[in-house]
């Protein structure tokens, strides 16, 4: 099925496909890595948990009638992908405050932002990915006014659709980070991943973290976390 790679991330691997030129595969793999690649690590089988926690996310937004690059799963770590020309701005959605926000604006830990905070950075790391603002996200991308007005409505719905879903598998959605794509055609999808390395969840009883913060801050087994995460998901259908 894959033939060529065509770019490594830091937790993924992008393969050009055998048969079809607009079909990319998506090879997760075990890395995890934080604060813009300064510390790092490697667990086994982190790359079947978030291929699988991403693929299950990605197929209920498709039932959600919310389209995407994910096309199917196509083994434990791989993915099969609609070819998409990645536009370069990183969108998080924050429904509680934690994380860079705290620190670099000093708000306070926990704080609700209703409406959901929506927040541009520059997907590049030799720069460790600023935040910027839309008429930054105009010059840096080939983004319209519009097409960032209509990623901004499509996050916000996604957040909703997202924060039902954990919810009912008792987590919080507490933030998260979306990436879109354009199609050959010019429209515009969701990319990348939705997993716990992009997403905050915390237990909605007992308040712990439960994604990449546990290998940020040390916390614990990320593994059995993640396990937990795709075990709760897969208890719900
Ligand atoms: P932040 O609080 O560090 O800005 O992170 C906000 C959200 O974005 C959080 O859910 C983690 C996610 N995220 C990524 O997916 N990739 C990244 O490179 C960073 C910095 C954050
Ligand atoms: N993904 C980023 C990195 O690898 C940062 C993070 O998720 O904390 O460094």
């Amino acid at each position: 099925m894959k033939t060529e790679l065509l770019y490594e991330g830091k937790a993924k691997k992008v393969y050009r496909t055998k048969d079809r030129q607009d079909q990319l595969v998506l090879a997760y793999k075990n890395d995890a890595t934080a604060f813009n690649g300064e510390k790092k690590s490697s667990f086994d089988g982190k790359g079947r948990l978030n291929n699988e926690i991403s693929s299950y996310i990605f197929h209920y937004l498709s039932e959600q009638n919310i389209s995407s690059h994910f096309i199917e799963k196509l083994n434990e770590t791989e993915q099969l992908v609609s070819e998409t020309k990645i536009i370069p701005i990183e969108v998080v959605v924050r429904n509680l405050a934690t994380g860079s926000i705290t620190k670099r604006l000093g708000i306070e830990e926990k704080t609700p932002f209703s409406p959901p905070l929506v927040e541009l950075f520059y997907k590049d790391d030799a720069l460790g990915d600023p935040l910027i603002n839309d008429e930054h996200a105009l010059i840096l991308s080939d983004a319209t006014t519009e097409d960032l007005a209509g990623i901004k409505q499509m996050t916000l719905h996604i957040n909703n659709v997202l924060q039902k879903l954990f919810l009912e598998i008792n987590l919080t959605l507490v933030d998260f980070k979306l990436e879109f794509g354009r199609l050959k055609d010019g429209s515009i999808v969701l990319s990348d991943e939705i997993s716990p390395d992009t997403c905050r969840l915390w237990d909605l009883d007992t308040q712990e973290k439960m994604d990449k913060d546990v290998f940020r801050q040390d916390l614990g087994d990320l593994l059995h976390v993640y396990k937990v995460i795709l075990q709760r998901l897969e208890a719900r259908s």
